[in-house]
């Protein structure tokens, strides 16, 4: 079936100008009074439509990421208020995702945009009539002389605009077109300076105190050809100094030209920054701070989780979490916003996906994701290291990072209970399952490929990024545990899965065979090693190895060593296996490296390395020191899931029935923590009160049922909030 935008042509500016950003022009002449007008649009680029200048709908960098060689979004936007007789449609197209470089190699060039657009006009009188984009449609520069993700815009107001003439009609593939399916993009928020400051070295710097994504709108005014140019930091350096080398190749600079003609309100349309510092390299005069205000954009999702407690520096850790995915839920997950990256890295989605459930309804965001995911999955079965695949046919199938296939929908299935998560991605995640008994030299184990390990494990030898937990170690251990997703996924659906079960046995079988030396340690002594081992089911009899990483914990004076693919599992892997004390202890660390360590230096974010600012102010290498990547973050889940309690269960998914099992410890004082779910608020709270014990409060919405698990005994509750 075709859908009406399919029928209009992708059209681009007749001829090239470079970077500048082309403008479509349709006058709108109508046969009389409207009932309807929708707008459908989409762009290989990024679109901004206008009505006599008024902006058309929230959508902020439509038409969105997708894997767009087999998916284009378009959107629908009821138009009717906006459109009259003779205004005039105009819609610019920007680079974009689509059209600029990204990766930190260049490893997408830039490419040629084009808009397609339908408006559908429904008259009072019930004549309808279609305009779609054609080589009626004429074409215009605009003052936006380039405007690109990673480098920021350049907007010269002196410039004019110039005619190009007709717009070149494109013969380009419509079937790639498909209705909206993720969650619109918007400005969600916006936060005034916190303070001013001039640096050591003479910057005029204005300070957000807020890492965020997003971009500045200002006031400007100023004579002719005087200049607004903005850069934008993270952190500051050890001296106070303005600091940008972790940026590396992305230039993020705003510079608008004034033309003189009194203020005018600029935000940049195309570009967007990861930021709580900006300089202002120039300005004129007569602008202060108060013109200055930075706007958080996001995927508009709703904020459906809270976690508080006794502790501040927990509270605060919570929040950074949050902020954490406000900052790289912009369509697609990303590992960071700032860099010459902003990819859709797997691994960091799959290791943060079940906190991500908790903290905002991401169904749909992940609905699109998942389904680009499908997209991009390679006939062989292989996932690619980020998606949208921006890095080429060959970054494809590590360990943990392709994983995301079997453990983000399951997980959305536990949170949201809708089966649709299952029903899709159920063939994807057969097809990687597959491709790892096909792969490498043994059936049940995973010996080869090229893996990143455990990425950023403390414990990793000298100038390597890796931890030192072996990698066919970590292959073989994701293999069991998408296996053991792919059987639960299969099992929902009412499939009969004996034939994964049986390969699930083959493969734990082998990973003991292999994996556990004779002496009953690991071969890969590592804490990673021993979380994977307990978290994933691996060994039979936990007790010796939960007390071997409980002993290497405490043995490195409290503190982690893990990386990306094991400090998700490390709390649990001892909370659940009678360690719960010692997980606190690690959540409670202030020292590096810990949750809490970056928070007692003032973090406002996750950060991409436990000690990406150290103690005196020096920092990790700027090559990759990302202050926004969600990553650690996933320490969340266990915050509702153990610290709280408050657990999805399998058989009855998305709520249906809740099971809350809170671990309390005197250290955190007391807990709150609720999750807005589809049938209603689900809370757990405890406190300790003076005399030791111990005060629990659930509430339970209508329609659910739940039981409490505590002090051994289990008790069934009633829909209502209960004190026990
Ligand atoms: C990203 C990570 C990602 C990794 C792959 C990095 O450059 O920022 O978060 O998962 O590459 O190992």
């Amino acid at each position: 079936m075709t859908h009406l935008i399919q029928q209009a042509a992708f059209i681009s500016a007749p001829q090239d100008i470079g970077t500048v950003v082309p403008c479509f022009i349709r006058p709108l002449s109508l046969k009389g009074p409207l009932r309807r007008a929708l707008l459908h649009i989409s762009a290989l680029g990024m679109y901004a439509a206008a009505i006599d200048g008024a902006r058309v709908g929230r959508f902020v960098f439509a038409p969105g990421w997708t894997e767009y060689d087999s998916r284009l979004q378009f959107q629908t936007y009821d138009v009717t208020a906006q459109a009259a007789e003779g205004s005039v449609l105009t819609v610019m197209v920007g680079e974009g995702w689509w059209g600029g470089r990204m990766g930190w190699d260049g490893q997408k060039a830039r490419r040629r945009t084009a808009l397609i657009a339908a408006l559908q006009l429904e008259y009072e009188d019930g004549r309808c009539e279609n305009i779609l984009t054609d080589a009626s449609w004429r074409a215009a520069t605009t003052p936006i002389l380039s405007s690109s993700l990673y480098d920021g815009e350049t907007v010269d107001l002196c410039a004019p605009s110039r005619d190009l003439g007709p717009a070149k009609v494109l013969d380009l593939d419509r079937s790639i077109l498909i209705p909206q399916e993720g969650e619109e993009v918007r400005e969600m928020l916006t936060l005034s300076p916190a303070q001013e400051l001039t640096t050591p070295k003479g910057e005029r710097v204005l300070d957000f105190g807020q890492n965020l994504t997003g971009y500045v709108r200002m006031r400007a005014r100023g004579a002719r050809g005087e200049q607004v140019q903005l850069s934008f930091a993270e952190v500051l350096d050890r001296e106070g100094n303005f600091y940008t080398e972790n940026m590396r190749s992305a230039k993020n600079s705003i510079l608008l030209t004034l033309n003189g003609e009194g203020e005018i309100e600029y935000a940049p349309t195309f570009s967007f920054q990861g930021f709580r510092y900006v300089r202002l390299d120039q300005c004129p005069q007569c602008m202060s701070a108060q013109d200055f205000t930075a706007v958080v954009v996001h995927s508009a999702m709703e904020q459906t989780g809270r976690f508080t407690c006794g502790v501040d520096l927990v509270n605060q850790l919570y929040q950074n979490i949050l902020w954490g995915q406000r900052g790289n839920f912009l369509d697609v997950p990303t590992d960071c916003p700032q860099r010459d990256e902003r990819l859709g890295w797997t691994g960091d989605a799959q290791v943060f996906a079940r906190t991500a459930s908790y903290n905002f309804r991401v169904d749909r965001f992940f609905t699109k994701w998942l389904h680009d995911l499908n997209a991009a999955q390679d006939a062989q079965g292989r996932i690619p290291h980020v998606i949208p695949n921006v890095l080429g046919p060959e970054a494809v199938a590590s360990a943990a990072w392709a994983d995301v296939c079997t453990i983000v929908p399951w997980q959305l299935y536990l949170t949201y209970g809708q089966l649709h998560f299952l029903t899709d991605q159920f063939d994807s995640a057969r097809k990687w399952v597959d491709y790892m008994h096909r792969a490498g030299s043994s059936e049940f184990l995973w010996l080869d490929g090229t893996h990143f390990g455990d990425w950023l494990g403390l414990d990793a030898p000298e100038c390597s990024y890796k931890g030192s937990t072996d990698e066919s170690l970590i292959a073989g251990a994701f293999f069991a545990l998408s296996t053991g997703n792919l059987i639960k996924m299969g099992r929902a659906l009412g499939k009969d899965m004996s034939e994964y079960a049986s390969l699930l046995s083959s493969v734990r079988a082998a990973w003991q065979a292999r994996y556990v030396a004779a002496d009953g340690r690991l071969t890969s002594d590592t804490q990673t090693a021993y979380a994977l081992a307990l978290a994933f089911d691996l060994v039979e009899d936990k007790a010796p190895f939960a007390a071997r990483l409980a002993q290497k914990i405490r043995e490195n004076g409290d503190r982690l060593q893990t990386g990306f693919v094991g400090t998700p599992y490390l709390l649990r892997a001892l909370s659940e296996n009678g360690y719960t004390d010692l997980a606190y202890t690690l959540l409670l660390q202030k020292e590096f490296p810990s949750w809490l360590f970056p928070v007692t230096l003032g973090a406002t974010t996750m950060w991409e390395h436990w000690d990406g600012l150290k103690a005196d102010g020096s920092m990790w290498s700027p090559d990759m020191n990302s202050f926004n990547h969600y990553a650690y973050g996933a320490v969340g889940e266990w915050l509702f899931n153990v610290c709280a309690g408050i657990q999805p269960d399998p058989e009855n998914p998305g709520f249906r029935r809740i099971v809350f099992a809170p671990q309390p410890d005197v250290r955190m004082g007391r807990v709150s923590a609720s999750i807005q779910t589809e049938r209603g608020l689900v809370a757990s709270a405890w406190a300790y009160d003076g005399d030791g014990s111990i005060r629990y409060t659930f509430t339970v919405p209508q329609g659910c049922t739940a039981c409490a698990r505590i002090g051994g005994k289990t008790v069934e509750l009633e829909p209502g909030t209960h004190v026990l």
